[in-house]
C-alpha cells in the first residue's frame, strides 16, 4: 500500500433534516465514479462521505419529531447506509459529526486558532439563515430584498425562507486576514476551484472584500462546545468543514502518518450553493492553521427537472410535485442504469435538464441497443461457432490491424484525461465511440456469412476475438460508472479475475483476451424500456 500513491476525495457532509435525495445521490455518485477510476489507476484511493449533524437547524428539526437531536440523527443515520449500499458507492469511511474523532478534532482547531491570533470575541448582531446554515450581510439581504420586491420582509438570499435577526456574543473568525492570500492562491493555481468559470466566480466575490465571520452560537446548545468558552457551540459550518481533516488524523497523534500521507485532499467534490465554504473559508481556515490546502474544489450544477412536453427545466421540488426520489429512479433504470444515465447525461459542471423520458432515451440508445446489444451478440456468436467457447487465438493475432483496434489504441490515455477532469460525458464518448464502431463492425464483416465457409475459419476467428476483445476493453472502462455489469461481462469471459484491476492501462491493452474458454451468453443486460 505504502508505495502506491494516495488519492483522497470527498462529498459535502449531508445535513440529517431529511432523506438522502436525488441530489445528495448525485454528488455522492459523482465521486464514487472517481474513486473507483484512481483505484482502477492503480492509486490508494480513500474516499469519505457522511453526515453533518448538529446546528440550529437539526437541532429544530429533532424537536419537531419531539426527539433528542442526537436520537434524531441516529434515526436517519441508517437511510444513508442503505441508500450508499444500494447505489453501489464504494466509500471507504462514512464520518458523522457527533463522533468523539470530530469533537476531538474541532477542539484542535479552536485552540490552534486561537494560539495563531486569528480568533477573537465581540458581538453579532445580523440576518441568518437556518435552512441554509448561513449568515448575511445588510447589504446582502437589501440588494436581494429589492431584486426580489419582498416588501418589508427579510428572505434568504440564498434560498428564499425568511431570515431571523441573530444578536449575540460570538467568537469571531479573522477572515478579513486572508484576502490577499486567497486571491495569490487562485493566482498560482487556477485550477483550485473547477471548473473555470467557478473560479472566476469565487475570485471576484473574493475580490469584493471579506468580512471577518461568526463561528460560534450562544442561543442553542447543539453543536461542539468552544474548549475555552462553555457558553458558545461551535458555528456549524466551522465545525463540518473540517470533517474532511478529521477523517484522515487530524487532531489525533496517533494518526500524524496517516495525516502526513492523506493530507491535503486532491478532491473536494461539492454543489454550486457551498462554493463560498469550500473555496473561501476552508482555505483560510487551514492557511490560518498553517495546514496544506486541498488541490480541487470541484463544483457541480444542479439537477433540475426537464418537463418532456415543454422542454422547460425547473427546480425539482415537492411542492411543484415534480420530486424525484432515488427510488424511482432505480425503479425504472436499475441501480447501474441510474448511475450511467446522471453520469453521462448531465455535464458535471452544468445545472443537469433531467426527465423520465431523457432517462429511458438514454437507457435504450446507449444501453440497451449499444452496449448490451454488442456484448449480447458477441458472446451468442462466439459460444455459437465455437462450442461454447471464446476461439481459441492464433499466435499473434492482436497484431493484425483491425478497425476497432485502432480506436482502442491510446483510449485509456484519452479517456483518462477527461475522467481526471471529472469530464465524465466525454469519457463516455470516447467509450461509446468504440462500441458504435463494433456494432457496425460486426455489420460489415458479417460473421454469419463467414461461418457457412469452412475455409474462412481463421477469418472467423479474428472477428470473434476482435469483438470480446472490445467487449473486454469497454467493460473496464465502463467499470467506474456501472461496476456490476462490467464484472458480470468479464465474468461471461471467463475473466472473473480481471475486474478488479489496479493497473487500467495494461488491462485496456488491446490483445488481452483469453482464447479457448468458457462463454456464458446469460440474460438480457439491459432490457428494453417500452414507452412510458
Ligand atoms: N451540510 C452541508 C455541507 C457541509 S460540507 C462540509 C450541506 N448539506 S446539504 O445536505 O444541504 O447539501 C449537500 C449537497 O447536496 C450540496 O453539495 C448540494 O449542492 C447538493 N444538492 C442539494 N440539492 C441538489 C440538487 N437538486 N442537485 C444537485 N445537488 C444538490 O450543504
Amino acid at each position: 500500500m505504502a508505495d502506491k500513491p494516495s488519492f483522497y476525495i470527498t462529498t459535502p457532509i449531508y445535513y440529517v433534516n431529511a432523506a438522502p435525495h436525488l441530489g445528495t445521490a448525485y454528488c455522492t455518485i459523482l465521486c464514487d465514479v472517481m474513486a473507483r477510476y484512481k483505484r482502477a489507476m492503480g492509486y490508494d484511493v480513500k474516499f469519505l462521505t457522511g453526515l453533518d449533524e448538529h446546528g440550529e437547524k437539526v437541532q429544530r428539526t429533532a424537536e419537531e419529531h419531539d426527539m433528542t437531536p442526537q436520537a434524531w440523527c441516529d434515526s436517519l443515520a441508517p437511510a444513508f447506509h442503505d441508500i450508499w449500499h444500494t447505489l453501489e458507492i464504494s466509500n471507504d469511511d462514512f464520518i458523522r459529526t457527533t463522533e468523539p474523532r470530530q469533537i476531538a478534532a474541532v477542539t484542535e482547531l479552536w485552540n490552534r486558532m486561537k494560539d495563531a491570533g486569528y480568533i477573537y470575541k465581540d458581538s453579532y448582531d445580523g440576518w441568518y439563515c437556518v435552512p441554509e446554515e448561513t449568515y448575511f450581510t445588510e447589504t446582502q439581504v437589501a440588494k436581494a430584498d429589492e431584486e426580489r420586491h419582498t416588501e418589508g420582509q427579510h428572505l434568504c438570499p440564498d434560498c428564499g425562507r425568511p431570515l431571523e435577526r441573530v444578536k449575540e456574543e460570538s467568537w469571531f473568525f479573522k477572515l478579513s486576514a486572508f484576502q490577499d492570500k486567497l486571491l495569490a492562491l487562485y493566482d498560482e493555481h487556477p485550477d483550485f476551484v473547477m471548473p473555470d468559470f467557478r473560479m472566476r466566480e469565487v475570485r471576484t466575490f473574493v475580490e469584493s472584500g471579506l468580512k471577518d465571520i461568526s463561528v460560534s452560537r450562544t442561543s442553542f446548545d447543539w453543536g461542539i462546545p468552544v474548549p475555552f468558552d462553555d457558553k458558545h457551540v461551535t458555528y456549524v459550518w466551522f465545525d463540518a468543514l473540517l470533517n474532511y481533516a478529521t477523517a484522515v488524523g487530524f487532531g489525533n497523534p496517533d494518526m500524524a502518518d496517516e495525516y502526513a500521507r492523506r493530507w491535503p485532499a486532491q478532491f473536494h467534490v461539492v454543489g454550486k450553493d457551498i462554493i463560498r465554504f469550500h473555496c473561501v473559508i476552508w482555505p483560510a481556515m487551514l492557511m490560518a492553521i498553517g495546514d496544506a490546502l486541498p488541490e480541487h474544489v470541484f463544483a457541480h450544477g444542479f439537477l433540475m427537472v426537464r418537463d418532456d412536453a415543454t422542454g422547460q427545466t425547473r427546480k425539482m421540488s415537492k411542492s411543484l410535485g415534480n420530486a424525484i426520489a432515488p427510488q424511482d429512479v432505480i425503479d425504472l433504470l436499475g441501480v447501474e442504469g441510474y448511475r450511467y444515465y446522471f453520469m453521462t447525461d448531465c455535464v458535471p459542471g452544468e445545472d443537469g435538464g433531467i426527465s423520465y423520458g431523457r432517462m429511458e432515451q438514454v437507457y435504450n440508445a446507449d444501453l440497451a441497443n449499444s452496449w448490451g446489444n454488442l456484448v449480447s451478440r458477441s458472446l451468442n456468436m462466439s459460444a455459437k461457432y465455437f462450442d461454447g467457447k471464446t476461439p481459441t487465438l492464433a499466435d499473434g493475432w492482436a497484431d493484425a490491424a483491425n478497425p476497432l483496434k485502432d480506436i482502442a489504441e491510446g483510449i485509456v490515455e484519452r479517456y483518462a484525461a477527461h475522467m481526471d477532469r471529472i469530464a465524465y460525458v466525454a469519457a463516455k464518448d470516447e467509450i461509446m465511440e468504440l462500441v458504435h464502431a463494433a456494432n457496425h463492425y460486426i455489420e460489415d464483416s458479417m460473421p454469419w456469412a463467414v461461418a457457412k465457409d469452412p475455409a474462412r475459419a481463421d477469418e472467423l476467428t479474428a472477428i470473434i476475438a476482435n469483438l470480446l476483445e472490445t467487449i473486454r476493453i469497454c467493460a473496464h472502462l465502463l467499470s467506474p460508472f456501472m461496476p456490476s455489469t462490467s464484472a458480470e461481462v468479464l465474468r461471461r469471459m471467463s475473466l472473473e479475475g480481471e475486474a478488479d484491476t489496479r493497473d487500467l492501462a495494461a488491462a485496456c491493452a488491446w490483445g488481452g483476451l483469453k482464447g479457448g474458454v468458457e462463454v456464458t451468453k446469460g440474460d438480457a443486460l439491459f432490457p428494453r424500456l417500452g414507452s412510458k
